[in-house]
């Protein structure tokens, strides 16, 4: 088959590296791709938001299958318009992927559906939301509805905070119109966790589970980025603990989307707070995570496109799924100022030596070659990733790759898999 990835990041990276080792692909495009990928895939230079362009381009190549990475094309409805050209398309429709692109309408459903998740208000006008902000407690957590590439969410902890977060995105407009409404919910305590599921109507095969590490500094301070680093397995979480999750939430959700008229066929990724109560949901989203699909992938061992065809065929259920025990960790090496702006075109040394190293695999995000060579052009720029028996091994092998890359004002988490060793 062959096989059209739509996205550029390392995520799109780890997807297309596991479907070069399936025996049924003969040929990945990715678009538009970055400069890791060319190895494996052809680069084509349509952005992932250019439907139309992606269509004839599938056309006109004879893609046998498209699978769509990002959040943005999902929610504008890319796997609808494939639909209806009668190409086949991996991911969820426009009306499943509003899990992801309205906070409120998940919100909306986990609560008709009594899907365990922070209680919450929404407002669409700011003055509501300062009254309610002043007659709760602290922390509380303000949320732009729309997407926000994982940077539309403040912890806020003081009611100062919480009112700058409004004013920001309701009277400024700092996340256009996703911050026009805003949710605003209790804050929930304990750990996270990223479980992501198969999912085809009613039928969801959980993964195996990852964390994934969101704000920028060691020890969860500073803002919120994309993630800044993952690992799987997550040994705090016993299986039971895991199990609870698909069965009071995953499964529930991909019930209540059917329910709705809106079956959800993809990856389903809940971002879960595991608290005294059992897990409850921080958020949905319709596809799969960034970073966490850089260490639960590698660990995959049937064949991804097996999977895929499955769903589309709805026989998911007739699939036996397994996973490597192995532990896996990936290192976001980003670019200075990230989450903020930041410079592109950054040289960036030491990447070919490693890349063949026994365990170690570095998963592109926003690199681009240029006749000066690999240069930065992303916030995320190189997931280092090391995938051997335990986290603890795992995360002195990624950091040791890390230390032989370098480029103009890189900054990373030292911490990334600290908590699963017991070092936080
Ligand atoms: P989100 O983009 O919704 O996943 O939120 C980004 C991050 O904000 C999460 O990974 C959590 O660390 C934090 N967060 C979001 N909602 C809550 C909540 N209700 N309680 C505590 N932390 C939260
Ligand atoms: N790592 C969080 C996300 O993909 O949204």
């Amino acid at each position: 088959m062959k096989v059209l990835v739509i996205g550029q990041g390392g995520r799109e990276h780890a997807i297309a590296c596991q479907l070069a080792q399936s025996p049924s692909v003969s040929k990945i495009f990715v678009a538009p791709g970055n400069a890791g990928m060319g190895s494996i895939a052809e680069l084509v230079p349509i952005k992932e938001n250019q439907m139309t362009d992606l269509l004839n381009f599938a056309q006109e190549n004879k893609v046998d299958l498209t699978i769509v990475g990002p959040e943005v094309p999902l929610t504008d409805g890319i796997v609808d318009h494939f639909q209806q050209a009668g190409l086949r398309v991996y991911g969820p429709t426009k009306a499943a992927a509003m899990i992801e692109g309205s906070k409120s309408f998940a919100k909306h459903l986990m609560k008709k559906y009594d899907i365990p998740t922070a209680e919450y208000e929404v407002f669409d006008n700011k003055e509501g939301a300062l009254a309610y902000v002043a007659e709760r407690k602290t922390p509380i957590v303000i949320k732009a509805d729309g997407l926000a590439a994982g940077k539309g969410v403040v912890v806020a902890q003081t009611s100062q905070e919480a009112n700058d977060a409004i004013e920001a995105m309701m009277g400024e407009g700092k996340f256009g119109i996703a911050g026009h409404q805003v949710v605003i919910e209790e804050y929930l305590q304990g750990e996270e966790l990223s479980l992501m599921a198969f999912v085809d109507g009613h039928v969801v095969v959980p993964m195996v589970p990852a964390q994934d590490h969101k704000p920028v500094y060691d020890g969860n301070q500073g803002p919120n980025t994309g993630g800044m680093g993952a690992y799987s397995p997550v040994p705090q979480f016993n299986r039971q603990r895991v199990n609870e999750a698909v069965e009071n939430i995953l499964k529930p959700t991909a019930e209540a989307l059917v329910q709705e008229g809106r079956p959800f066929t993809g990856i389903l990724y809940a971002g879960l707070m595991m608290t005294p109560q059992g897990p409850k949901v921080i958020e949905f989203n319709a596809r799969f995570g960034d970073p966490e699909t850089q260490v639960v992938l590698p660990r995959l061992e049937t064949d991804l496109m097996e999977i895929i065809n499955a769903s589309l065929d709805h026989r998911l259920d007739d699939i036996k799924v397994n996973w490597s025990d192995d532990a896996v960790v990936t290192v976001i090496l980003a670019s200075e100022g990230y989450p903020g702006s930041y410079p592109k075109g950054r040289k960036i040394h030491g990447i070919d030596e490693d890349h063949h190293e026994e365990g170690i695999r570095i998963f592109h995000a926003g690199t681009a070659q240029t006749e000066d060579g690999l240069v930065t052009s992303g916030g995320r720029v190189l997931a280092v990733t090391a995938k051997v028996q335990s986290i603890a091994a795992a995360r002195q092998m990624s950091y040791e790759a890390v230390q032989k890359i370098h480029f103009e004002g890189m900054h990373y988490r030292q911490d990334i898999g600290a908590k699963a060793i017991g070092r936080l």
